[in-house]
Parts: C-alpha cells; structure tokens; sequence
C-alpha cells in the first residue's frame, strides 16, 4: 500500500504525489505504464481475482480504461499515450480501493461482461461470471437438439444476466427471471432496461413458489451452491456480494436438491434442466449416483454444470424427494 493514502478518499494533487512515489513524473506516465503498475501492485498485494477477470493486468487494465473514460476495447496504439495529472490520481485512487477494500473490479468499474453483453453490477448481486454465458451465444446446443422453445425459466437470476443474455440472443423466446431478492430484482430490472430484452419477465419468488402451474422447455440455473465451511473462508473479495448469492448448506446442495424435487412439476414433456453446481459435483454425484446427469465439457473443460431431461427426474423422483425434504 501507497503510505498516505486511504481507501475512498480521492487524493488530491498533493497525495498523489506522494502515491506516485517510484514513478515517473505524471507527464511521462502512459497508459500501458499504468496498466503495468496496477498488475504489480495488485500481485504484490495478493489480492483474488476471478469475479470478472481472472489475473491482475486485465483488472488494471479495466480500471484504467473506466477512470480514463475509454472504451474497453481500445486500441493499443493508444498504450503509449500520456495521462494527466488529475486522470493520474484517478486512476490512482481506483487502485487503491481496490487493494484496501479488496472490491470486486466490477463493483468499482459498474460493470461486467457477460455473453459478450455489458451488464450493470453492484452489490445488489453477485457479479456475473458463470460459465453459461458460453451455452448461452451456442444457442444452447448441442443440449436442445429438436427441442422446439418458447418458455425459458432461469431461477436465482441474480443480475438477471442469464435471463436476459438468453433473450438477446433469442428473441423470439420467453424468458422468466427468479430471484428471492428485492435488492437482486431491482439490478436485474435495470438490466432488463439497459440491454432492451421485453421478452423478459422478472419475479420474485422463493424458488418455483410463485409460478403456479407454470410450464417451461428449458430451465437454466446457476443457484447458491457454495458449503457453509467454503463461504465462512472465502477471500475478502466474496465479503462485497450477497451471502444469500452463495451459502447452500453443509454440502452446497440445499438449493440444488430443492431444485431438481420440484423442477419436473415446471417442465413441458421433454423439457429440459441445466444446472450449475461447481465444486458440489462431487457431493451430487454421491449423493444421486444412479441420476443420470451429462457434465458439460466447456471450453476450459469441466466446470459444475450438467442438463438432465425432465424423464429422468421423475423416474428418479422418490429418491431426490427424500434427499431434499430432508433439508426442510
Ligand atoms: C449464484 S447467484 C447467481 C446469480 C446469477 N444467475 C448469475 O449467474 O450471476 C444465486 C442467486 O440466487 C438467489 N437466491 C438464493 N436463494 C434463493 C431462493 N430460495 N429462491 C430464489 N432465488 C434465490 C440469490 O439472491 C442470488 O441472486
């Protein structure tokens, strides 16, 4: 840390002096140089990444592009450009929240991509980062095949970002967003404004509660699923978002077992559920050995995600009842 400075104070001219200590003069500071310095102090700093980016040069490079007002594909003949004095602090001062406060670079920035689309994000949800963006721009193959949609539900939307990246890319599909969330509902909404998706429908509702006798072809979701020792040890970076976004029980299961009980009774005849469990794999796979869930294979290779038909769910209804009734 830069001795002298402090967390959400923006520094004035003075300060910043005293935090460019080891730097060259402002006029000669570019914005590759910038870039190159957050990395390291970030590094050095040992903070957590992931949220967004998943190392420290592109989280410095999304926070000098935002303090500087750039876009954030900018071209890189412009690296070599100088900063001024007052974008130098700026940028500064982002740095150092971020280093102080361990905020997510989304939260500073007010922003995350996800499917290729600019989402707003705060803490009102959890930054948007699931890997289902990648299902999401294949259109859902090769998982739908013949499928005809019309009805898509996503449950725990969060950000809404899985609702409304699906009706981007969809138009003609109907899209439900669910979340328990006030907080959540009303990003999402602002969402749901800023990328212009009227095939959106958002709802609260405590999983499929407030559905009624509602009918869907597919069901996406990315619930909670982190275990009660996990969510008590995560990096100060978790600490800024939602608990309720993340802590799933013992196992990381409460929410996902709740799920496959009651999807069945949501889904049309050969509908579809595609859930995102991460490191509860494992825990499911002992728990339903004979349900026969497909992992996905993504880019990166295995990530926590696996589809099952709806017949599958019932036939193995009695067996998945019992284990979620048991949570209460
Ligand atoms: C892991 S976050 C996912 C958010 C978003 N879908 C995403 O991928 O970024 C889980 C979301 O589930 C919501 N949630 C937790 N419990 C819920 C419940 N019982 N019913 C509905 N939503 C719930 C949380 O508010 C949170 O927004």
């Amino acid at each position: 840390m830069i001795p002298g400075t402090t967390g959400y104070n923006r520094p004035s001219f003075t300060s910043a002096a005293v935090m460019t200590a080891g730097l060259p003069s402002f006029q000669q500071v570019s914005v590759i140089d910038l870039i190159r310095y957050g990395g390291s102090r970030f590094n050095s700093a040992g903070l957590t990444f992931g949220h967004s980016f998943d190392n420290a040069l592109d989280e410095a490079t999304q926070l000098v592009l935002h303090a500087l007002h750039l876009p954030h594909d900018l071209s890189p003949v412009y690296g070599a450009a100088k900063v001024t004095e007052p974008e130098l602090a700026d940028v500064l001062a982002l740095f150092q929240r971020r280093i102080d406060e361990r905020v997510p670079a989304a939260y500073l920035t007010g922003e995350a991509w996800f499917a290729g689309l600019s989402f707003k994000s705060d803490a009102r949800a959890l930054v948007p980062r699931s890997p289902i963006a990648e299902l999401i721009t294949s259109g859902f193959e090769p998982w739908l095949g013949e499928r005809d949609v019309e009805r898509v539900l996503d449950l725990c939307t969060g950000s809404g970002c899985i609702a409304i990246a699906t009706a981007h890319y969809q138009p003609n599909w109907n899209v439900t967003g669910i979340d328990l969330s006030d907080a959540a509902l009303s990003l999402a909404n602002e969402n749901r404004e800023r990328l212009q998706t009227p095939n959106v429908v958002l709802l609260k509702s405590n999983l499929f509660e407030a559905l009624g006798g509602q009918h869907f072809d597919l069901i996406v979701t990315n619930p909670p699923y982190v275990t009660n020792a996990e969510t008590d040890a995560l990096p100060a970076e978790y600490a800024h978002e939602p608990e309720l976004g993340l802590r799933a029980g013992d196992d990381g299961l409460d929410l996902a077992l709740r799920i496959l009980r009651d999807a069945p009774a949501h889904l049309t005849g050969n509908g579809l559920l595609i859930c995102e469990v991460g490191e509860a794999e494992q825990a499911l796979t002992r728990l339903l050995p004979e349900l026969p869930l497909t992992w996905i294979e993504f880019k990166v290779g295995q990530m926590g995600i696996f589809v099952v038909e709806r017949a599958d769910l019932v036939e193995h209804h009695a067996r998945i009842r019992e284990l979620a009734d048991a949570r209460g």
